[in-house]
């Protein structure tokens, strides 16, 4: 069925602002979301894009607790690092606001009421874990306990973040308050929860059948829920950070940031245009699109919708275009191990680089599956691609035309049929970069255009006007022309993907007034039009900047891998006795030296207080012998002889080993005369 859309509007996952946005934001949610409404406002469509922080919710209040302030101050500090950052990267929000703003407390607020005036949910009870020292009950991220899987000490109560299981408070281990550290006792509560259940036929129709269009990752993970049945969810949670619920008799209750968090792209949309928001939300004529992650799928294409088809007055998405992840240099991106390239960091380190960033993220966009992130790959993409493909070929159009025809486009004369078929190529390449952006695929509508480069790269290699400019100035009149030409498409065709480089390079043409429908065109520049100053599109960026980022990454690495260490568990019990049988005595290294063709053997002689002993002890590839000779060092001084390669060992010298096999040799107090007993 197709429809007659008159608008569209854009909205993109509201980000928590209890840390910085990081490369993975961008490349899931906003430059994609990015892409696509500033391609359809070069269309002329009528187009909004909405945006704002997500401040409710439980890791909010951790880290305020963690840092000795309220809430409020915690998403005060990131929505304004949040919202820089976006601008920094040309996120073109036309609204870029907050969930804790007036107008979304009371418009979500309003919601909720109506759902519950109309009996849109149902009242349960639940036993639920609660802190009595601290009188609270708890939220499943507040909770940890062992994982019931990988037996991780600390896992939360939605999730194990070592071995990735998802997991529900109940089947913790020993579960605790991860504030206080009490342990916890469950306790009777109630909420209000939206019966799932009831909107399933719906849903079943509504995506199963009416949206097979959608992107098979998100139309999978709907059906998957579908085929296991839904349940009702509870939209309301006991905690002292959220919109309160309004009913009476509910303090201490607030919405689940689940349930306000999508209205705010409705309240967004009403602080914008207070008069005129009720027709981009309530018009069956409007499109509504969100730009998610895939953690945010069910609640963008199940959980949301039922709401706006309980409320009843809201249009309903028309798609959800859905990402999946971004890893870095192999690994997860984590804002707790701080494994992240943030955007605020990226914007000091490479000023005057965010179209690189931008490009580089497209060009590896997680669309259809996971995908990764490494720095060696951000540099080579710039370097032989914006450098070397787009770049060089403005470069050279630009500096040859400064060079034959005084800075001014040229007039162009005959074409050959080599010019015909450049030409004929560059054309087609409208209807391709559109055909893409209709279908989400940011890509490979790239790629195409930067096919425009490489078209433009190839011309000029191929006709070499550098070359005729002696013997047949009218010719390299029309190369450059075709040249200049290609040049302007290409600040068209690239202005949704990397808007501040097309900016510059529309500022080198002196070319302004410019609209898609113009792409594919070769009559942009007029002859005789000046063109302005040139200067390098993309510049080089070099190894020792690359090797800053991945030193920085070493290091956040070794640092979470000692802040992770945990020593290996404890042995079985033994018994006092048994412990008694072990003669361990304090030894005074006379000599130690490598035993020959034995790579991993040391030989001590040991003054034992009482002779001269022998002792072998594989600990060669850990210690250098001449530094231990003259050591303290503690042996078992009772354990049966033992032959190794012709030598007898009479003992064994103890080290401490740790969990990864590094060893330090036991010593004691140089005071220790030779042969005390260790008890
Ligand atoms: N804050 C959520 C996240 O980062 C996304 C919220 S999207 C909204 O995963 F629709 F709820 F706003
Ligand atoms: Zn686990």
């Amino acid at each position: 069925m197709e429809k007659n859309f008159k608008r569209t509007l854009v909205t993109s996952a509201l980000p928590y602002a209890n840390g910085p946005v990081h490369i993975g934001h961008l490349a899931g949610v906003y430059v994609p979301a990015d892409i696509y409404v500033r391609y359809l406002r070069l269309k002329g469509e009528d187009v909004l894009f909405i945006g704002g922080s997500d401040e409710h919710g439980v890791p909010v209040t951790i880290r305020a607790k963690k840092e000795g302030i309220t809430p409020q101050d915690v998403v005060d500090r990131y929505h304004k690092i949040i919202k820089e950052s976006f601008e920094g990267f040309g996120i073109s929000f036309d609204v870029y606001s907050r969930t804790t703003s007036d107008t979304h407390r009371q418009l979500a607020s309003d919601f909720f009421r109506k759902l519950y005036d109309e009996g849109k949910f149902v009242e349960l009870e639940s036993e639920q874990y609660y802190d009595e020292g601290e009188q609270q009950f708890l939220t499943d991220r507040n909770i940890r306990g062992e994982c019931p899987r990988c037996h991780a000490p600390e896992a939360y109560g939605d999730q194990c973040e070592k071995c990735g299981a998802t997991l529900s408070p109940d089947e913790l281990i020993n579960p605790y308050n991860a504030d206080s550290g009490n342990a916890l006792v469950k306790r009777k509560t109630s909420h209000w929860y939206l019966p799932l259940d009831n909107y399933q036929p719906w849903l079943e129709e509504w995506i199963l059948n009416e949206h097979k269009e959608w992107r098979s990752n998100v139309y999978g993970q709907c059906k998957s829920w579908l085929d296991t049945g839904l349940k009702p969810r509870a939209v309301t949670r006991d905690l002292n950070w959220g919109i309160p619920v309004p009913v009476e008799g509910a303090e201490g209750k607030v919405l689940y940031v689940w349930f306000d968090a999508p209205i705010g792209y409705i309240s967004n949309t009403k602080e914008l245009l207070p008069d005129t928001w009720e027709t981009w939300w309530k018009s069956k004529d409007t499109r509504l699109v969100h730009f998610i992650g895939k953690d945010n799928i069910v609640f963008h294409c199940i959980v949301f919708p039922s709401m706006l088809k309980a409320h009843g007055d809201y249009v309903l998405p028309d798609n959800v275009p859905s990402n999946e992840f971004l890893n870095l240099e192999d690994d997860k991106i984590s804002t707790s191990r701080n494994w992240a390239v943030w955007l605020n960091e990226y914007l000091v380190d490479f000023p005057g680089k965010q179209d690189v960033l931008r490009y580089v993220l497209t060009a590896n966009a997680p669309e259809t599956k996971d995908n990764n992130f490494t720095w060696k790959d951000f540099q080579a993409r710039n370097n032989n691609e914006l450098v070397a493909v787009y770049g060089n070929f403005v470069n050279r159009a630009l500096v040859l035309t400064k060079k034959y025809f005084d800075g001014k486009v040229p007039v162009c004369g005959e074409f050959t049929d080599y010019d015909k078929g450049i030409i004929d190529e560059f054309v087609n390449v409208k209807g391709l970069v559109e055909q893409l952006l209709d279908q989400f695929k940011f890509r490979e509508a790239q790629k195409e255009a930067m096919n425009l480069a490489r078209i433009g790269n190839r011309y000029l290699a191929e006709t070499e006007p550098w070359k005729l400019a002696k013997t047949d100035l009218n010719r390299v009149a029309t190369i450059l022309n075709i040249s200049l030409q290609l040049v302007a498409n290409l600040s068209i065709a690239f202005e949704p993907f990397l808007p501040f480089s097309s900016k510059k390079l529309r500022d080198m043409l002196q070319y302004d007034s410019f609209q898609w429908e113009n792409l594919g065109s070769i009559d942009l520049l007029s002859p005789g039009h000046e063109l302005g100053e040139v200067s390098l599109l993309f510049e080089k960026i070099e190894d020792d900047a690359i090797q800053a980022q991945l030193d920085r990454l070493a290091r956040i690495k070794k640092e979470n891998e000692e802040a992770n260490y945990k020593a290996n568990p404890i042995r079985k019990e033994c018994s006092f006795d048994d412990f008694l049988k072990l003669d361990m005595r304090v030894g005074t290294v006379l000599e130690c030296t490598k035993v020959p063709k034995a790579d991993k053997l040391l030989q001590f002689k040991i003054d034992d207080g009482l002779e001269t002993r022998t002792i072998l002890s594989g600990i060669a590839k850990h210690f250098n012998p001449e530094e231990l000779v003259g050591k303290q060092v503690c042996f078992i001084a009772n354990l049966p002889p033992r032959t190794m390669r012709g030598v007898v060992s009479e003992g064994m010298i103890l080290s401490a080993e740790d969990n990864e096999g590094k060893l330090s040799l036991l010593t004691v107090a140089p005071t220790a005369k030779p042969g005390s007993e260790i008890k």
